[in-house]
């Protein structure tokens, strides 16, 4: 049954290929000082750099560069740009790049005014609130997967903590608006594209599996994850197929916005897993989800047997005829196994830089959490690491 909830999301979207027309319509509303954020360059080489600065200088605005945004943004990265910032006075931080980009504009911006000197203790260790003004943050989207054009999310990473820690922060947090054209990502490398398609169905796994209750945000997801699996075969042999791309666009935006999580329970076991492989390899996100899932689901599997049955009837059209639930549990399982090496995922943590001696670090620096069909208990992680390599 839905417990209680409010539900409120704050994002404007502007989606589409004349999506980035919306930022003509954004400008007016915030100050003259935009500090411009983005990575290693890709939006360079790949025109959208130009295209966002000719509309800035229409819309007569004191551009202040930030470049050199990493993938999982160190806390180092941030305490830079916290600085660069102040010196701008920004009115509008404008995140121009994929998710790592999105979620450090918005610890930029609830860094800025902060008072606190250490802003990693705050958000990150402490999980406190900003209580201070928060500078607005408008995003053009190139990579598809997090969620974080519509979301509350900051990730930084804390590489000499060996920490890699997300904070959902509230609704003052979100990006004010977000430009979501799916052309803008057809230039992402096919090791990133797959990789963001599995962090879009981790989002939503990791929602779906908890509970037993009867509840729609269930049902919204299966829809949501056979739209997913079904764009991801198209987009795999033809990357620059328009209709597949702006499903799985959309459907990211969806799988991490809160609306599949109001009124029921989560589990995010498998992010705390991935991100903990990350704290210690720097290996990207979605690949790190998919190298641990496997182990993790066959390990919770028979505490949930009968949504991983549900699971593999409604989104992988197993058929259960004369089978017991635990054998329609794992064929689900086979089939999403064979579906994720089929589109190229990495499938083991080894391939992505850990090493055995890195296991006691990573049960160590996994959080865990309570909403799984078990609570893992160390030993548990250390199974489910063990399994991953
Ligand atoms: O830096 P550039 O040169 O732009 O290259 C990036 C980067 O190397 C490249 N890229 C992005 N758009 C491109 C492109 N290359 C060519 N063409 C384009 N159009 O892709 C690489 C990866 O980018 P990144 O932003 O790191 O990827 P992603 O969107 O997967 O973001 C990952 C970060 O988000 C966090 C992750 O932990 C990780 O730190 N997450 C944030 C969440 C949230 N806010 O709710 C939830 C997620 O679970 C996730 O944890
Ligand atoms: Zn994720």
């Amino acid at each position: 049954m839905l417990g209680n909830f409010t539900y409120c999301n704050p994002t404007k979207l502007y989606f589409g290929k004349a999506a980035l027309d919306g930022l003509k319509q954004e400008l007016p509303k915030y100050g003259k000082n935009v500090l411009l954020v983005y990575g290693g360059g890709s939006i360079k080489k790949n025109g959208i750099y130009d295209k966002v600065i000719k509309i800035l200088k229409e819309c007569n605005k004191s551009v202040y560069e930030d470049a050199g945004v990493m993938p999982n943004p160190t806390v180092e990265k941030l305490n830079e740009g916290v600085e660069r910032a102040r010196k701008a006075k920004a009115d509008l931080i404008l995140a121009v790049g994929g998710g790592s980009v999105c979620d450090y504009a918005k610890a930029v911006s609830i860094s800025v005014n902060c008072k606190d000197k250490d802003v990693w203790d705050k958000y990150f260790i402490r999980f406190e609130e900003p209580d201070c003004k928060i500078v607005p943050v408008g995003c053009v989207l190139t990579m598809v997967g997090t969620g974080s054009e519509m979301n509350g999310g900051s990730v930084i990473t804390n590489r000499e903590q060996k920490l890699k820690i997300g904070h959902v922060f509230g609704e003052n947090v979100y990006p004010k608006f977000s430009i979501l054209n799916p052309e803008y990502t057809y230039t992402l490398p096919k090791y990133q594209m797959v990789s963001g398609i599995y962090d879009i169905m981790s989002h939503i796994l990791e929602q779906y599996f908890s509970g037993t209750d009867d509840n729609t945000s269930d049902y919204i997801m299966e829809g949501l994850l056979r739209s997913l699996i079904h764009s991801a075969n198209i987009a795999v042999e033809n990357p620059a197929d328009y209709e597949a791309r702006s499903n799985i666009m959309w459907t990211a935006t969806w799988a991490l916005n809160t609306l599949v999580a109001k009124g029921k329970t989560t589990d995010w076991m498998v992010h705390m897993l991935g991100q903990s492989v990350g704290a210690f390899t720097d290996a990207t996100h979605g690949m790190t989800l998919a190298a641990v899932s496997m182990p993790y689901y066959k390990f919770i599997l028979p505490y949930g047997a009968a949504k991983f049955a549900r699971y593999a009837v409604n989104v992988w059209n197993v058929n259960p005829d004369g089978k017991t639930e635990t054998q329609i549990a794992h064929e689900g399982l086979s089939a999403m196994k064979a579906w994720m090496k089929q589109i190229g995922l990495v499938m083991n943590i080894t391939e992505l830089g850990a090493t055995k001696d890195m296991l006691d670090g990573m049960v160590k620096s996994t959080l865990v959490m309570d909403g799984g069909y078990k609570i893992l208990n160390k030993d548990d992680i250390r199974a489910v690491l063990r399994a991953s390599f």
